[in-house]
């Protein structure tokens, strides 16, 4: 079916599940968990993934929303923690309906100032724009900083200052996480809800519990975005059919237990967060 478009997935009281995309493998487990979920989900691609790719964003772009495409699930495109200008600009000549322009680097006047021009640009392209206050870590080269939190009133101020369509917020998540361990601050996300005028995103989510997950989109989480459990999944099913079979030389022998183990996260991901179509 065509592709679908992020901001289209944006529902009250439930949350759209977004995955990182790294290869062909990840981009056909998460539509072929979609599928089996019967829900809708966001294929991304982040910054980090394109530089894996030899910086070269149109091969996996397109491969990508192929994979899409040809899937029976309702399933968009979205750019990633994007610090380039030219791979920002790049996104309009490719299928993403959405970007997350992340300068939450940069000292707060700053990332005001770069992301308001970021969100000018993209909505004169029809892209829905993301960005990001307050420090999540974790990211490669980043320290885990879990102290750091989205201020509300700073938040409110951000969005009228900068005109994004969502906000990606630090309650307590990290990226990059292995362990399913994180204590997210409900509290905040509620004040944040209620305080923000526009949708708010979980990022880092492979490291927070189920029952969290569940209770952060009941606060208010609209996008939930998930990564390194996919990877866990992955890798866990390679490790233990080469460990089973230390001769195979045939990588789709292994290749094709991983992604089935990918896709049985994403399904099981997607009963947890709803979306569109959740009982
Ligand atoms: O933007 C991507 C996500 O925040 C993924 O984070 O790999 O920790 O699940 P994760
Ligand atoms: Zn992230």
């Amino acid at each position: 079916m065509p592709l679908t478009r992020t901001a289209d997935l944006i529902r009250p009281g439930a949350a759209v599940a977004a995955f990182n995309v790294i290869t062909v493998e990840h981009a056909e487990a998460i539509a072929a968990g979609a599928e089996a979920a019967g829900r809708p989900a966001v294929l991304q691609l982040s910054e980090n993934a394109v530089k894996f790719h030899g910086g070269r964003l149109t091969p996996i772009a397109s491969a990508a929303a192929a994979v899409a495409r040809a899937s029976s699930a309702p399933l968009a495109l979205h750019l990633d923690h994007v610090e380039s200008i030219d791979l920002l600009h790049a996104a309009a000549a490719h299928d993403f309906s959405s970007v997350m322009y992340d300068a939450s680097k940069l000292p707060y006047a700053e990332n005001v100032k770069a992301t308001a021009e970021a969100a000018r640009w993209a909505h004169a392209r029809g892209l829905w724009l993301e960005a990001e206050l307050g420090r999540i870590g974790g990211k490669p080269g980043d320290a885990h900083t879990p102290g750091v939190r989205t201020d509300p009133v700073e938040a409110v101020a951000f969005v009228a200052d900068t005109g994004i369509d969502a906000l990606a917020v630090a309650v307590g998540s990290a990226h990059a996480m292995t362990s399913r361990t994180a204590a997210l601050d409900h509290t905040l996300i509620t004040a944040l809800r209620d305080a923000v005028p526009v949708p708010l995103v979980l990022h880092g989510s492979s490291g927070v519990p189920d029952p969290e997950l569940r209770r952060a989109v009941a606060s208010g989480i609209a996008k939930v975005n998930v990564g390194t459990a996919l990877n866990t999944a992955y890798t866990g099913a390679v490790r233990a059919f080469l460990e089973a079979h230390p001769s195979t030389v045939d990588p789709r022998r292994y290749l094709a237990p991983a992604r089935e183990a990918m896709a049985g996260a994403v399904e099981r991901f997607l009963g947890v967060v709803g979306g569109r179509g959740a009982t």
